[in-house]
């Protein structure tokens, strides 16, 4: 097995944040959205952060010029079949998510791996409709945002993943300074389970939306409890909307658990539109 070229399906905060991180370590990335626009403007946000990144001392003018050779946007015309890995990160959609599956499955050879980066889909879910072949060469990379920066990686096995493919993961990403944890196919895996309660209490405490109280709430849990953001914050910079979904999605699979139930005023903030950082307004303002 070898990690010389991916493609990344998905290029919103976390398709750019993993095309970044994997040019960075040498491999050849191509990123694609439906949205050619989305996946041009990633390319820009990605080198204005190299560039960023350069003027801090952290890579050399060398290093940032062979990053920019190792990433581009590809349309699915331009998708290399021969590719050595392909990373799902779009719409948490199980529907969506595996029609694009399907579609991969005919433009790619059969060693190609397939990995989605949900949070809380099981892998198995995803890869059930896919060839044998397929099945085994199919597993959960779940990175966290921002996907450069943070250290943790989810490796998932499903059902059918080949335990040798498992393994190679664990080394490589180990062995590229990345923190792994292999997890069952279990809804929400390990983070995104723990985490519901994180988000849900806090949803529960604050009840409707009061800035003063949300920021009570964050400022408790980052100064005694040493979370380095607060409930409010995080789910700004993940995307309400996208932390809305995970919720529902793990509390559906434990067959509507009350402890994992979603929140009303989650709900009443992805209908206003008002979805975190990315609006530029969420919990908090981001003018
Ligand atoms: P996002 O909404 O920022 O980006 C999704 C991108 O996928 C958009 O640019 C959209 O145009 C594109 N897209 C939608 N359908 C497509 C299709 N059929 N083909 C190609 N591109 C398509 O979402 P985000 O936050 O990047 O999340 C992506 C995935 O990563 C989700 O499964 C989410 O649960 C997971 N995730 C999100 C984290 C976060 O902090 N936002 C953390 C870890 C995982």
């Amino acid at each position: 097995m070898k990690l010389d070229s991916i493609l990344v399906i998905g290029a919103g905060t976390m398709g750019r944040g993993i095309a970044q991180w994997f040019a960075q370590q040498g491999v050849s990335v191509q990123l694609l959205d439906n949205n050619d626009d989305i996946a041009k403007e990633a390319i820009q946000s990605v080198q204005a952060s190299w560039k960023k990144l350069e003027a801090k001392g952290k890579f050399q003018a060398s290093e940032i010029q062979s990053f920019k050779e190792k990433l581009s946007a590809s349309t699915w015309e331009e998708i290399r079949p021969d590719t050595d890995l392909v990373i799902e990160a779009i719409i948490e959609d199980a529907k969506i998510k595996t029609s694009v599956f399907t579609k991969l499955d005919s433009i790619c050879n059969e060693d190609t791996i397939f990995a989605s980066n949900t949070s809380s889909i099981p892998i198995s879910s995803l890869a059930k409709e896919l060839p044998e072949k397929r099945r085994e060469n199919f597993l959960g990379l779940h990175f966290f945002n921002p996907a450069p920066i943070m250290k943790l990686v989810e490796v998932i096995k499903g059902h059918w993943s080949k335990s040798e493919m498992i393994t190679f993961f664990e080394e490589w990403f180990t062995e590229k300074k990345k923190e792994v944890a292999i997890c069952s196919d279990s809804p929400g895996f390990i983070v995104n389970r723990v985490a519901r309660n994180f988000y849900g209490e806090s949803l529960r405490i604050v009840s409707n939306y009061d800035v003063a109280k949300m920021q009570e709430v964050d400022k408790v849990l980052k100064k005694c409890g040493g979370f380095r953001m607060g409930p409010f914050e995080l789910m700004d910079l993940i995307g309400i909307d996208i932390n809305y979904s995970v919720t529902e999605s793990v509390w559906k699979s434990f067959y509507h658990e009350p402890r994992f139930a979603p929140h009303q005023l989650q709900k009443k903030m992805v209908d206003s539109g008002r979805l975190g950082k990315k609006t530029k307004g969420g919990f908090y303002d981001y003018e």
